[in-house]
């Protein structure tokens, strides 16, 4: 995505010399560059003059040098459409030759010995500022977005996030319009003006990097509430909408207190502060952001309703309150020293939120979803072009690096520490991770150093995950000696060439491994040979093991399991112990087994996702060979036994009977071929269906939730199997399915039944689906969240040719090409139908291609967003490939 930087200044500058021009070329930025500032800040007092033509930004800073840094080495400020209007030292006019301005900087030549202050006045045009970055209009009210580099929009600033500051925000503005005013820390002193102004000054006692700042001005009410935290203090929670949507904030302040609670009882961290604001804003291009005491969140992960929001929906604002939260101490107190860290405080994060939501609900369905989201996003990103490490070593633009590699696989490398150093061992690290660095600016060097010490551990070549990219394939060869008893698990792992990374060096990977006897049950583990020794194995109290992690460290490494009284079937890398590619010589008949028997709940799963894989694939080249399709009857036998199992969590089931998504399968194969494998997917659902068209009718007509809407485990799974089974009866377009379906939507009294009902309906094209679909949009046409649904549902759907639906959309009242949930919707929602979006037409790239330009010119963030879909082209066939070439580069 294009920039478009402009140069605005009203204080005469030194003409921008040529070396500067050429400069603004977006430049690579390398990790291995970094350097300390010359230069820190101290304090730094804003002063914001809101207004409807420009806002007036006064900013204040003490500066103070740098312990080693150069003395009097010119002061560099970074600067983005700002206007400069006056700028001083130590209370004195900065002379025009004391300093330059150009496109993205301010640069003050030769800055007095330290400490001395500096004054700068700015104005910004935040009405007019569709990025969506550093001061914006979102429905009338001001809101900002300073995350990663979008501080520099509002006023000159080091701004980066190891210069941390104290700030104190005193807010000026029209008292009728934006009768609320908000900042970070604490309300200290508030005000009317003259002309119907007035003023509050907020301040905040922790010193912060700038990407932390936030401010809020507008017409809003709030939901109050309180916590008292473990040592008794107590808290004011507020969580901030227009007053028509307050009703719809309960979840999202129960989701707060369950997270406040959650990180004390966990992880031993207290809030620090006695105020905590939450803001829903409708325009957002993330999902939320961690502001200090005043977190900023898109209204689509705040706003609930059980008419309105699904339990989807529901466990997102659960997770993402709770990510939001969590940061306060892993992002905020301990913040990052450069962008290239960012995994530090978002991986971290990230599995903190992880954690929070396996504990509220069920950890096994948690870990799958997790898991599945790796799988359909991470890994193809890994094997792509946009392959880089969890900390990538370079990066041109950083608003780009929000990616599913540094927050997912980021999550997945922290995971990994848990399973190497157990629960205990992790909490140790990490409470001297906060010990050794509250309130500085670190690096993942400084985190992989604490879990170390604090353990003990031998953590050798496991800091490689932080900086190899790629997907590691871990292929086991498995074998038993009966006579010997004993069972060998032969271990080779590869790490596949990437973008920048021809060669690889073996990494410290956790493998997880139980083995079960011939009636289901978990072996005792009594001892393995390692390569080097024979350990015993016993847990932390001195029992015996029924899993244990084995460190497989080398590029082939052999392990010996002894006293295995009978054949075992492995059960490989439980929990998904490591972000690897699993390939095994584990027979199908015994991935039955384990679907049938398997104690780790998420093996259990992937048994039958392994085996669906397989299947799948198969009749991928059968198609591919123009060959007849046969189902395997065992696999659609398993799915009975996992269906009609009374003991399974039903949440649970409904994930066992869902297929890999066609992402992931297209994902497994040499060259990605969308219209086979969707082809062979369709046909394996139809089995499926009507094979088990009863257990299916059974499951629906059993888990009707008559009852009122509860945000629980229980309501929530029988919900989730009713839905699912719904979806395949419906795949049939038989008379009598689809008029269940149909009955389901009629009497849907919550948005989880009745979009899971439109949604079955909607596989089949046909009157009724254009009657449903038009139905559901005259109910829900005021509620914006809601068509967000039904613009994403259409762009999502198979039906052929469905790119002319999506373009005709654009001109639907229930669009805006200016609100980033609405493109993520219509336009995101179309490039996730592989069939559609990779039609061979070319029509599907086109469309994203035109709209890439258009969005590119409004908001670049999100225009960088949706062309990300084009990086798997590789994948494709060479004609597809040469389409998507030419729309994407070719003109
Ligand atoms: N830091 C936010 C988070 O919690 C994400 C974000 C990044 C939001 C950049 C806005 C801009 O993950
Ligand atoms: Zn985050």
């Amino acid at each position: 995505a294009g920039e478009l930087a402009r140069v605005t200044c009203t204080v005469a500058a030194e003409p921008i010399a040529k070396e500067e021009m050429a400069k603004e070329v977006p430049k690579e930025i390398f990790l291995k560059d970094y350097e300390k500032p010359d230069y820190y800040f101290e304090t730094v007092h804003l002063n914001f003059a809101l207004g409807e033509e420009h806002t007036i930004v006064h900013s204040n800073i003490s500066v103070v040098s740098h312990p080693e840094g150069g003395a009097n080495a010119p002061l560099k400020l970074d600067g983005v459409d700002v206007k400069l209007r006056s700028l001083k030292v130590n209370g004195e006019d900065v002379k025009d030759g004391g300093y330059s301005l150009s496109a993205k900087q301010l640069i003050l030549h030769r800055p007095p010995s330290t400490p001395f202050k500096l004054e700068i006045t700015t104005e910004i045009e935040p009405q007019n500022n569709t990025t969506l970055e550093g001061l914006y209009k979102s429905t009338g009210n001001f809101c900002t977005q300073c995350e990663a580099e979008g501080f520099r929009r509002i006023t000159f600033y080091q701004d980066r996030p190891d210069v941390m500051a104290k700030f104190t925000t005193r807010i000026e503005a029209d008292k009728s319009l934006y009768p609320v005013l908000l900042s970070n820390g604490n309300l200290i002193e508030q005000g009317d003006l003259s002309e119907g102004r007035h003023y509050a000054l907020w301040e905040d006692p922790f010193k912060k990097p700038c990407y932390l700042f936030a401010l809020v001005a507008g017409q809003l009410a709030s939901r109050d509430d309180e916590f008292t935290t473990c040592s008794g203090r107590k808290v004011s929670l507020r969580i901030w909408t227009p007053a028509q949507d307050i009703p719809k904030t309960v979840h999202a302040m129960y989701s707060l207190k369950a997270a406040m609670k959650w990180d004390e009882e966990v992880f031993g961290r207290e809030y620090d502060l006695d105020l905590f604001n939450i803001v829903a804003v409708p325009d957002f291009n993330m999902g939320a952001m961690e502001n200090k005491s005043l977190n900023i969140f898109n209204s689509r992960l705040v706003l609930a309703s059980p008419e309105t929001a699904s339990d989807a929906d529901y466990a997102a604002i659960l997770g993402v309150i709770g990510h939001e939260y969590f940061h306060n101490w892993t992002g905020n107190r301990v913040t990052c020293r450069d962008w290239f860290q960012l995994s530090l405080k978002e991986g971290l994060t990230v599995f903190r939120d992880q954690e929070f939501s396996s504990d509220m609900g069920s950890r096994a369905v948690k870990r799958i979803a997790d898991v599945v989201r790796l799988r359909i996003s991470q890994f193809p990103q890994d094997a792509g072009p946009m392959s880089h490490p969890v900390r990538p070593h370079s990066y041109i633009k950083m608003d780009n690096f929000y990616t599913v590699t540094v927050y997912e696989k980021g999550a997945e490398v922290v995971r990994m520490y848990q399973t190497l150093l157990s629960k205990k061992g992790f909490r140790k690290g990490m409470d001297l991770y906060f010990e050794r660095h509250d309130s500085q600016a670190v690096t993942c060097d400084d985190f992989y150093a604490a879990m170390r010490d604090a353990n003990t551990a031998n953590l050798a070549n496991f800091g490689l995950w932080y900086s190899q990219s790629g997907t590691p394939i871990l292929t086991i060869y498995t074998s038993y000696d009966a006579s010997a008893h004993t069972f060998q698990l032969k271990c080779r792992q590869e790490i596949p060439p990437t973008a920048g990374q021809p060669t690889k060096e073996p990494m410290l990977i956790p493998l997880a491994i139980g083995l079960l006897g011939s009636k289901g049950q978990d072996l005792p583990l009594t001892s393995v040979y390692d390569g080097a020794s024979l350990k015993s194995l016993k847990d932390d109290c001195g029992n015996g093991v029924t899993t244990v992690v084995l460190r497989v460290e080398k590029a082939e490494q052999e392990f010996i399991f002894t006293d295995i009284l009978e054949r075992p079937v492995p059960s490989l890398l439980r929990g998904f112990s490591a972000p690897v590619r699993l390939v095994s010589d584990v027979a199908d008949e015994d991935l039955l087994f384990l679907l049938a028997h398997d104690s780790d709940e998420f093996n259990r799963w992937e048994a039958g996702q392994t085996i669906g894989r397989k299947l799948i694939l198969s009749l991928v080249s059968a198609l591919q060979q123009g060959k007849e399709l046969f189902i395997n009857k065992d696999f659609v036998n398993g799915l009975r036994s996992t269906l009609c199992n009374s003991s399974l969590d039903k949440e649970f089931i409904a994930k066992a009977i869902t297929l890999p998504a066609e992402s992931e399968l297209m994902d497994l194969m040499e060259v990605a071929d969308p219209d086979a494998v969707h082809t062979a997917r369709r046909f394996v659902v139809k089995q499926i269906a009507s094979s088990l068209r009863q257990e299916f009718l059974d499951a629906v007509n059993t888990n009707r939730s008559n009852e009122v809407y509860e945000f629980n485990h229980e309501s929530m799974a029988r919900r989730a199997l009713k839905n699912v089974s719904l979806g395949y009866l419906a795949s049939l377009n038989e008379p009598e399915t689809i008029q269940l379906a149909l009955n389901e939507y009629n009497t849907a009294t919550n948005m989880t039944e009745q979009i899971a009902a439109l949604a079955a309906i909607a596989q089949n094209p046909g009157e009724l689906r254009t009657e449903v679909l038009s139905k559901f949009y005259e109910q829900w046409q005021k509620d914006s969240l809601v068509t967000n649904k039904w613009l994403a549902l259409q762009a999502l759907s198979d039906i052929p040719g469905n790119v002319k639906n999506v373009e005709a959309l654009l001109d639907h009242p229930a669009f805006d090409m200016k609100n980033p949930n609405k493109v993520y919707s219509l336009v995101g929602g179309f490039c996730g139908s592989a069939v559609n979006f990779h039609a061979k037409d070319g029509l599907g790239y086109r469309f994203l291609g035109d709209m890439v330009l258009k969005l590119d010119k409004i908001n670049p963030q999100v225009a960088s967003r949706m062309v990300s879909a084009f990086s798997k082209w590789k994948k494709f066939d060479l004609h597809r490939q040469e389409l998507a070439k030419w729309i994407h580069m070719g003109r």
